[in-house]
């Protein structure tokens, strides 16, 4: 048994999808998620600065105790997954393998779709991870700039939303795909316009789900789940930006009240 919290981080409100799904299915568990609005977009950023963003992120959450980190965030995990790995002495999640994982078990034809960041699309990582697991997957990825500005900007159903979503996901007409894996996770809360572009027979999948099993199995494994039936999960939240505009937005995309937002404030070198 280990009482301290899971460390989930994102280049926003992203990664919020993933907080939902650990909060469904592990209740118990404290959380504790750093968003670094102030640093977003992370997609048109270098590997380095993502690098290093990451490790950043990495020293708060440790200095919070984390027990794991979970990389709620595609761009963060194809650039610093493994130096992550490397750096920290608690296991380290990422959330592209679950996504492989999640499209491999619902599509019929083999043909997949993947949207993404511009850095998640140019480092293949879906396409590599695909490969190493073996899934005989046929990937077609995208890059979808201006999506998680969409999201960060409160604008995701409504013309403009529909304008650049449409605009973009026109590319995929063509490739005849049953799946589309959200490869970013702002991506789940623009899935109404995603799915209305894409086609309603196409079906969005998403990491939340299958990051939040893989993170149970360590706990099992690890015996670090905490104990039930003491007091509820706490959840904690960060963010590099405006807390009341995280608040605001993150209770109008997860329908649940963030009660503990607190302000996170990198040195003006850093930004
Ligand atoms: N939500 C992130 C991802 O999954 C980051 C998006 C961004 O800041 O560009 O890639």
């Amino acid at each position: 048994m280990n009482d301290r919290p899971i460390g989930v981080f994102d280049s926003g409100l992203g990664g919020l999808t993933v907080l939902q799904a650990l909060a469904d299915l592990l209740p118990d568990e404290h959380l504790v998620y750093l968003g670094d609005t102030a640093r977003y977009p992370y997609g048109p950023k270098s590997r380095e600065e993502l690098q290093r963003y990451s490790l950043e992120i990495a020293d708060v959450l440790l200095a919070e105790g984390v027990k794991m980190i979970v990389i709620a965030c595609n761009s963060a995990t194809a650039a610093a997954l493994e130096l992550l790995r490397e750096r920290t002495d608690v296991p380290v999640i990422g959330v592209v393998e679950p996504g492989v994982r999640a499209a491999q078990k619902v599509t019929t034809t083999g043909r997949v779709g993947v949207v993404g960041t511009q850095i998640t699309a140019d480092s293949k990582i879906y396409e590599h991870t695909a490969e190493q697991l073996r899934t005989g997957l046929e990937l077609t990825t995208l890059a979808c700039p201006g999506f998680v500005e969409l999201v960060e900007g409160g604008d995701t159903t409504g013309p403009r939303a529909d304008a650049v979503v449409g605009a973009r996901l026109a590319e995929l007409a063509d490739h005849d795909i049953d799946v589309l894996v959200l490869g970013c996770t702002h991506y789940p809360l623009l899935a109404r316009t995603i799915k209305d572009h894409v086609g309603r027979d196409v079906t969005l999948v998403s990491s939340a789900d299958e990051t939040a099993f893989e993170v149970r199995d360590i706990l099992e494994r690890t015996g670090w789940m905490r104990e039930p039936g003491g007091i509820p999960g706490r959840r904690t939240f960060f963010t590099t930006g405006d807390p009341a505009r995280f608040r605001e937005l993150g209770e109008r995309f997860l329908g649940f009240e963030l009660v503990d937002v607190r302000p996170h404030r990198w040195p003006t070198a850093d930004l």
